[in-house]
């Protein structure tokens, strides 16, 4: 298989060389695999695959020859689906035929003449796919050597000191600056040719106080002038004026484009071309007009630097005035900053390879960072209101409709009354975030406040007019994670963000709060090992974190807790001594059935029924209740291992025995034998609806006006079978997504004694058991301790 020679085994985990990336065990290997990036570039080489096997490269035509005419000529052979000519001298062209049989027909014939010359024809070479290489090290560029720095941070006297030394190790130095300045001069007086009067202004990292070396050049092109000039310049013609006052004349590009009406596309085009032709140094433009802002990529060869260009971005220059504001206010927040993206960065959590991606961004990071000081006691930062309270009449500014205004200089702002060390903040930091609610929050850096999800929503919807009260699909993108952009109220800068990598960030923040309260992350060892932020940042060591080339079965625990069961319940297991332990599990086997069949509608793959109890008892009754479902092919071991499928058609219950202990009366045994219940259970279903996606936001939705409003995700069983009921009837193309299966085992002793169930996907073609699992994680376990307390 193809895929399978992109992967080298090497000393730390595997390499990908189709995308050029180290994956450093075998479940991270599957995922990447089955990732976009992986999955676009297999889809990309496949189609240059076929391009070139359909295609054959023409030389020896006349140079004025045109594409029309070698489209014709060739035609003859096949339909042809495109010719590329080397347009600047003329020499050769590839013609590509929609069907690789053309290609062989083509070449087989003897002699080619068009227009009196004779052609000559030739397979396309085949060039085997490369994704564009990473820029080579530069010896000259500042780079962070890892273990330098962990060398460095060990020798340090304190936290605080070592985070000072993350700044000194990572920020751009003056050389660095200056460069990405000259750089902006020379883009400036190059677009200024073509485009009088626009501004070309520098955002982001570069120019924020918390650029690390090598960091994107963030660019904003302000065309505001320039169409003003334009607008002038069409005046003074229409009044029989050719000229405009600064000379530019009709033939100048402005006269190609309208700035007032072309498309985001058209100007992105623009700007590369004049990047291309005109800006010395500059190479790999590309105009990407489906981000969220359009944006012209580019390289710089001598400053091996790489550049965003976007249009009219005046919120992001202001935005990047503000976090300059708040560097400037405290001398700990940049120290607090630089951490806290490093190590982000070293979890996983942040680092999207090229803007777009599932993991946070820098300016989320940042702005986690500053809601943190604004909320401790007392604040390190004054909340974005205040900051406009503090501002002068000049300092007023609206963009878009968006309030920016906030003090230009930091000394307008009072000090803040904190002297908590750099060592308290970072503690203080993981602290409050490591049981933040993020999926039923909003942070607004406005407010300064979290605020409830649902407020948010009503507040946003109420601004917006009835429409949006129609369908849960419009306004802000809300998510696992959410964070308002300080001005542009209706951005959740984080809204990128998957389950997935909240799960992440949950735990890398639980697992940094743990180490920060030891002695090791306060106290520089004497014995000369890790301490401090050296082990803050490293690998996980001896956590259940999958291990290189050891396959874990994704699981989820219920414990047993006596607390949330329904007091009848709880009467019953006490009354029923040792074997109140498989009657708990058998509970549990239940409703996990109830939730899989009824509230998320997953398909059995073998309708099986269920034998009625024959002589039940209060709980039997219910138990049978729960029971009747539809259930699913499921097997059953017994407690020393033995097992039987439950086949076709044949009648079992969950608290029959396995035929290979089965009563020879055939009668159901009653539950007060230890031995009467396996202690094992597995099932297969099949999934035919993405239930997990958009569910939070489909189940506010849905419950916003009435009293079910409060309760959390998996704490009502009607809430969610109406949202899963909601997501089956919207779904138009209803297919067997995946097919999982579960086993339960009864596992542990005493207060210890839990359900383990692994869940595995048994067919999983397009790749959605991640995506399932991690909505499960969360949902499963509260579901069934919502069912077990109502024992519905
Ligand atoms: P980045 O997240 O890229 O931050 O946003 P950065 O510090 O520049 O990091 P690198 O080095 O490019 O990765 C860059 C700028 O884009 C604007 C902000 O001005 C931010 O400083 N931005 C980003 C937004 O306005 N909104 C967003 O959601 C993201």
């Amino acid at each position: 298989m193809e895929a399978d020679k992109d992967i080298q085994n090497t000393p730390t985990g595997f390499y990908c060389k189709l995308c050029d990336v180290q994956i450093p065990n075998k479940p991270s290997l599957e995922d990447h695999m089955k990732g976009k990036k992986h999955q676009h570039l297999c889809r990309l080489r496949a189609k240059r695959k076929s391009q070139e096997e359909n295609s054959v490269y023409v030389s020896g035509f006349k140079p004025a020859t045109s594409v029309t005419e070698l489209t014709e000529y060739f035609q003859q052979y096949g339909p042809v689906a495109e010719v590329i000519m080397d347009k600047d001298r003329g020499l050769y062209a590839i013609v590509e035929f929609s069907e690789p049989a053309s290609t062989d027909v083509a070449l087989a014939q003897l002699q080619h003449r068009l227009d009196g010359l004779k052609l000559r024809i030739k397979p396309r070479e085949r060039k085997g796919f490369k994704l564009a290489s990473k820029a080579k090290h530069d010896p000259n560029k500042p780079q962070v050597n890892l273990e330098k720095l962990n060398h460095e941070l060990c020798q340090t006297a304190s936290v605080n000191e070592q985070m000072q030394k993350v700044v000194e190790n990572f920020q751009l130095g003056e050389n660095e600056s200056k460069a990405r300045e000259l750089l902006v001069q020379l883009l400036q007086e190059v677009l200024t040719e073509f485009l009088p009067d626009c501004q070309i202004l520098p955002f982001g990292s570069s120019v924020n106080t918390f650029g690390v070396h090598s960091c994107d050049l963030d660019l904003d092109l302000d065309l505001q002038s320039t169409q003003t000039f334009q607008n002038r310049t069409k005046r003074s013609e229409q009044t029989g004026e050719n000229k405009s006052e600064d000379g530019q004349s009709e033939d100048s590009i402005l006269s190609d484009i309208d700035l007032a009406t072309a498309s985001p596309a058209e100007l992105l085009e623009l700007v590369a071309a004049i990047l291309r032709k005109c800006v010395p140094g500059v190479h790999k433009v590309q105009p990407v007009s489906t981000a969220r802002l359009p944006v012209v990529k580019f390289s710089h060869r001598q400053l091996d630097l790489h550049g965003d260009i976007t249009i009219n971005n005046r919120l992001a220059v202001r935005n990047t005035r503000f976090l300059q504001l708040c560097s400037g206010l405290d001398s700990r927040v940049r120290p607090l900053v630089y951490t806290f993206r490093f190590w982000a960065k070293q979890k996983h959590i942040a680092g999207n390879p090229s803007g777009g991606g599932p993991l946070l961004n820098n300016y989320a990071l940042t702005l986690l960072v500053f809601f943190y000081l604004q909320n401790i006691n007392p604040p390190v930062l004054p909340t974005v209101e205040q900051l406009k309270n503090m501002a002068c009449e000049e300092e007023e500014c609206v963009i878009n409709g968006w309030d920016c205004t906030f003090p230009s200089q930091p000394i307008r702002v009072p000090p803040s009354k904190n002297t908590d060390d750099l060592c308290t903040l970072l503690f203080g930091f993981f602290t409050f975030y490591h049981k933040f609610d993020f999926p039923e929050s909003v942070l607004c850096l406005r407010s300064g406040r979290a605020l409830p999800i649902t407020d948010y929503e009503e507040m946003h919807n109420a601004a917006e007019g009835s429409d949006t009260k129609q369908t849960p699909s419009s306004g802000p993108k809300l998510g696992p994670v959410n964070i308002l952009d300080p001005f542009e109220l209706h951005h959740n800068v984080a809204g990128n963000l998957t389950e997935r990598t909240l799960k992440n960030l949950r735990r890398e923040l639980c697992e940094a709060e743990k180490y920060c309260r030891s002695l090791q992350y306060q106290r520089k060892s004497a014995k000369g090992k890790s301490w401090g932020l050296v082990r803050l940042f490293a690998p996980h060591e001896g956590t259940s974190r999958p291990q290189d080339g050891v396959e874990k079965v994704p699981e989820i625990s219920v414990p047993f807790r006596a607390a949330v069961l329904r007091g009848s319940f709880r009467t019953e297991l006490a009354a029923a001594g040792d074997a109140s332990r498989v009657m708990w599990f058998k509970k549990v086997c239940s409703v996990v059935e109830v939730v899989f069949n009824d509230i998320l509608k997953c398909a059995p793959t073998t309708q099986v029924e269920l034998e009625p109890s024959s002589t039940p008892t209060d709980h039997d009754q219910e138990q049978t209740k729960l029971e009747e479902v539809n259930n699913n092919q499921k097997t059953v071991v017994d407690a020393s291992g033995n097992r039987a499928s439950a086949h076709p058609g044949v009648k079992r219950s969950l608290s029959e025995e396995p035929s290979s202990s089965c009563s020879p009366q055939g009668k159901r045994p009653r539950l007060d034998s230890s031995s009467a219940f396996p202690e094992a259970v597995q099932w297969t279903w099949i999934q035919r609806h993405q239930v997990w996606a958009g569910r939070r936001k489909i189940r506010r939705f849905l419950v916003k006006s009435s009293d079910e409003a409060s309760k959390p995700e998996g704490g009502c069983r009607s809430i969610e079978s109406r949202v899963t009921r909601y997501i089956v009837e919207k779904d138009p193309d209803p297919r067997d997504l995946l097919e999982f299966g579960v086993d339960a085992a009864l596992v542990g002793s005493g207060e210890l004694t839990r359900a383990l169930l692994k869940i595995k996907p048994t067919s999983d073609p397009a790749g959605h058991f991640q995506d399932f699992f991690h909505f499960l994680d969360s949902f499963l376990l509260r579901m069934v301790e919502t069912l077990l307390a109502k024992s519905e």
